[in-house]
């Protein structure tokens, strides 16, 4: 079936080939692939980096389910893309040794898609459902059962011979993923043995994990260079690794070398027009946008259209970062730049 994907293999995206803004709406979606960022993808836990309380917990309720023969409790994850939830899926199965079966939530349209995909699994098999809170009424309550009970309730025929009909389920794990946990109905979250939120990863975690992705690149990285990246990625592997590679770019072709300076990298990202903080066009027109309307809290909506930009990306991919600075606030009645963010933009507007 066409919405079954058996591996975890992302899609080519040609947007990626554009030029870099540090975040943009395909940073919603999987990062590109080719073979290198393929092979980027920790293998283990222990190439996990941080998160280290979601991983001991994992750990122990892997072994415990192992131990007892059991299959593993259901597991919903949630946090801003690129933290991880999508990989930790696939660490999960991989401890598990099983098989995991990836799907994005809309792309389960009809009710025979989803009954499609649970027939299809086998005992102690994943599920991974990213994008959960996107799921329409229907699946979702096929769910309820194959979650609690393993079974389908089904009710199939028309108004006047209607008949229900349960099916017994292998036993399965489903992850889910979500950036919405709000989104996500009561009952559904209920069926959650587990649920972890992915936090932010600080600078050391993001030296880290650009060392081992320099590594994986074979990108010879000055400690500084590496340093400066980690700071700059937003608490964000997919940007920490999406920088890396454009920072590798233009080290091979502007300057023909293999080996990156913090020189290369602070001019590469002038290149891009990424700031020392890690700021790009985008995010300067939306301080620049709060700006004008000092002193007053301007709502998502009109922001969004006054940068002529997508709410939702300007919530999930630029919000949170200048929020985490300091330089906006968000209140009841909208956005507001704070006196740091005024400070920052000014003197920007200067130069
Ligand atoms: N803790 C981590 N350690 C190392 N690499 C990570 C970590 N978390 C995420 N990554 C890398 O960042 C990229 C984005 O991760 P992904 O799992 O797709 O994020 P999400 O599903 O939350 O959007 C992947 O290339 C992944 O390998
Ligand atoms: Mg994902």
């Amino acid at each position: 079936m066409a919405i079954i994907s058996s591996s975890l293999d992302e899609s080519n995206n040609p947007r990626s080939r554009k030029e870099l803004r540090i975040v943009d709406s395909s940073t919603i979606a999987e990062e590109n692939t080719n073979k290198n960022l393929n092979s980027a993808r920790p293998k283990s836990f222990k190439e996990f980096i941080g998160q280290e309380q979601i991983k001991s917990s994992l750990r122990i309720a892997i072994e415990a389910s192992t131990l007892r023969n059991e299959v593993l409790d259901h597991i919903l994850l949630y946090g801003h893309p690129g933290l991880g939830k999508t990989t930790l899926a696939s660490l999960i199965a991989y401890e598990m040794e099983t098989k995991c079966r990836v799907v994005s939530a809309p792309s389960i349209e009809r009710p025979r898609d989803i009954v499609g995909l649970l027939l299809g699994l086998k005992e102690g098999e994943i599920l991974f459902i990213d994008e959960i809170h996107r799921l329409n009424k229907l699946t979702e309550e096929i769910l309820y059962s194959a979650m609690e009970d393993f079974r389908l309730d089904l009710t199939m025929g028309s108004n006047k011979g209607t008949r229900c009909r349960s099916i017994n389920l292998s036993k399965f794990t489903l992850i889910g993923a979500t950036t919405k946990l709000a989104s996500i109905s009561a009952p559904l979250r209920d069926r959650f043995g587990m649920c972890h939120k992915i936090e932010y990863y600080s600078n050391d975690e993001l030296h880290q994990i650009i060392l081992n992705f320099s590594k994986l690149l074979n990108i010879c990285l000055e400690n500084q260079a590496c340093l400066t990246m980690a700071k700059i990625s937003r608490g964000t592997p997919r940007l920490a690794l999406r920088l890396l590679k454009r920072v590798r770019d233009y080290a091979q072709v502007i300057k023909k070398t293999d080996k990156v300076s913090l020189d290369i990298v602070q001019n590469a990202l002038k290149s891009q027009k990424i700031d020392n903080k890690g700021l790009d066009h985008l995010d300067r027109k939306f301080l620049s946008y709060l700006n004008q309307n000092c002193h007053i809290p301007v709502g998502l909506d009109s922001i969004a259209a006054g940068l002529g930009e997508d709410s939702s990306m300007l919530e999930f991919l630029v919000e949170p970062y200048l929020i985490q600075i300091g330089f906006i606030t968000r209140t009841t009645r909208g956005r507001l730049l704070t006196t740091l963010g005024q400070t920052y933009i000014n003197s920007q507007n200067e130069k």
